[in-house]
């Protein structure tokens, strides 16, 4: 889409084409130079791994525009190392950290008319895309493989302000389960969240809760974000084991809370039932997409918990702002979080 086409105050988080993409190819055990081209289809066999059995593995980040017209991005070293992490897991062939920022630099340099104007609120989101393309017949990993980076102007998490979201428990439906991909980015753990998603919204929530599958009561993740919540005046947040995936968010949110804010912070087991109890004051949830969404309520079956009467409660407020006001460059980034392109 030409991008004066594009009203970028009113963006929402669907796909519009952009100019150009990066594309490497994997081919006899190593990677091409990789190179930008004009963004559009290619051709892939029918029998390619990621078609018939899901080998596939990606990254969500965004590239913001500041006050005075500077491109950043935010920790995209986690987004290298943590893309490096899936691929290990389904099989697949690293790809160099280093040649992952540069190749998100020059992506998004090449798409820089479509990132939305900095009092927009909006993000011009990255999407990091490896796929197994060799054709094979047998369940084992490809022989050859694709990686591409493709962007997508969208507009701000919160388009009428930061507004709380009501979430169901799921006492059916589970993301992972120990010794699974929970913990990888990989394609096909998103397939089957669409059922859940999709119900849920139908009754009126944004989103799903998913319990531990071993147990079916420990908080593992909301969707596709982090949970937290303020119990007993410390931060706490669901121990990274396997099942969930280990957002840089969740893991910004930490360091900022032990060294900006004087709170506990910790990482445990949380039983969907302190959730209903007086000591659990606020929770919220965290993303690339997301930021920090506060969570307004929590309904198990017929039972639901409101929280602080659906309004943002204090931390996740001040969270939030210190978040935000590191990734817009509004305030200092000690952390050195923010690379600008
Ligand atoms: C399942 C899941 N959990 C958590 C997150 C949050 O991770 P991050 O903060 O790195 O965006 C995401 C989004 O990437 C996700 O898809």
């Amino acid at each position: 889409m030409n991008p004066e086409e594009i009203d970028f105050y009113n963006l929402g988080f669907d796909f519009i084409e952009t100019n150009q993409m990066f594309i490497s190819e994997f081919k006899n055990g190593e990677w091409d130079e990789g190179k930008i081209v004009p963004f559009g289809p290619f051709e892939i066999s029918p029998a390619a791994c990621i078609l018939n059995y899901g080998q596939g593995i990606f990254e969500g980040m965004k590239a913001l525009k500041g006050k005075t017209g500077e491109i950043t991005l935010f920790r995209p070293d986690e987004n290298a190392k943590r893309l490096n992490i899936s691929a290990k897991r389904l099989l697949m062939p690293c790809f160099d950290e280093e040649r992952f920022i540069n190749a998100v630099k020059d992506v998004v340099r090449a798409n820089k008319e479509y990132i939305p104007p900095y009092d927009s609120g909006g993000a011009l989101y990255i999407r990091p895309l490896m796929i197994g393309s060799g054709p094979i017949l047998g369940v084992a990993p490809a022989n050859e493989y694709k990686f591409i980076i493709y962007t997508v102007p969208v507009g701000p998490y919160f388009p009428e302000g930061f507004k709380a979201i009501d979430l169901e428990i799921s006492m059916e439906y589970t993301r992972a389960a120990p010794g699974g991909t929970g913990y990888a980015k990989t394609c096909c753990n998103y397939a089957g969240t669409m059922k859940p998603a999709k119900e849920t919204k139908t009754k009126g929530y944004s989103q799903i809760i998913y319990l531990d599958a071993s147990n079916m009561e420990y908080i593992d993740e909301v969707g596709t974000a982090n949970f937290f919540a303020i119990i007993d005046d410390k931060l706490v947040t669901p121990k990274l084991k396997g099942t969930i995936l280990p957002g840089i968010t969740r893991k910004s949110v930490l360091e900022i809370a032990n060294t900006k804010l004087s709170v506990t912070s910790e990482e445990r087991d949380i039983s969907y039932k302190e959730l209903f109890n007086d000591s659990c004051s606020e929770a919220f949830c965290t993303g690339t997409a997301a930021v920090i969404t506060p969570i307004g309520s929590i309904t198990l079956n017929k039972e639901t918990r409101i929280f602080n009467n659906s309004e943002p409660g204090e931390l996740t407020k001040k969270i939030y702002d210190l978040l935000i006001g590191i990734q817009r460059l509004e305030i200092d980034d000690d952390f050195g979080w923010v690379e600008k392109i």
